[in-house]
């Protein structure tokens, strides 16, 4: 449960999380990966954040959302007036996993049990920094966070409460957004992730 005092060693404990999550063999794809991208941010942040997985430059960098995705991710919440650096900011699944084509290292979706051995960690840091808002990026955040496959156009756009007192927001992946072949379509779809993320700001307020 996500009751209770923090404790004044919340700092200690994250980094021995992270220490340990460095080490993980729970599931294959800490095989082919470069790193652990594990999740980063105030400990005491109210809003927190979950993606899909690392990608390309993230399983480099170690760090989350630091690509393609993290740049669109960054305008958007610049637009939405939500300050990043005041969130936490992790994954669903905390290895890339890709398939090798040729030089490329290509996109591949985590699946079911690896988003289950994985969740560990993503309770791990729900306990640990206790926020107030969770915002799930795309199906596979959603998943984790909720345990159970969702519609992602059926559940956005309002809060879902949590048996702890917080409560989940559930969006679009920005890969999604960059994926979108039209131009039109990408700005009006870009505009309501935009939308989505200023009515959570709006509840931290
Ligand atoms: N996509 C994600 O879901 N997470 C990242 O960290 C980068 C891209």
């Amino acid at each position: 449960a996500r009751t209770g005092p923090r404790t004044g060693n919340s700092r200690a404990a994250w980094q021995a999380l992270r220490d340990e999550a460095m080490a993980c063999t729970r599931c294959p794809l800490h095989g082919p990966a470069t790193h652990t991208v594990f999740g980063e941010g105030p400990l005491d942040a109210s809003l927190l954040f979950i993606g899909e997985q690392p990608g390309d430059q993230e399983d480099l960098a170690g760090r989350p959302f630091v690509g393609p995705a993290g740049h669109l991710f960054d305008a958007a919440l610049a637009e939405a007036g939500v300050d990043r650096a005041r969130a936490y900011v992790t994954n669903a699944v905390k290895h890339f996993k890709y398939e090798q084509r040729g030089k490329r290292r290509l996109h591949q979706t985590p699946d079911v049990p690896e988003i289950k051995a994985c969740r560990w960690w993503l309770e791990q840091e729900l306990d640990l920094i206790r926020p107030r808002i969770i915002v799930a990026l795309g199906a596979t955040a959603a998943r984790a966070l909720l345990g159970k496959p969702v519609t992602i156009s059926q559940m956005r756009g309002r809060p879902i409460p949590l048996d702890d007192g917080a409560e989940a927001w559930i969006t679009v992946h920005p890969s999604y957004l960059l994926r979108l072949p039209d131009p039109d379509r990408q700005a009006e779809e870009q505009a309501r992730f935009v939308a989505d993320l200023r009515m959570v700001g709006e509840r931290l307020h």
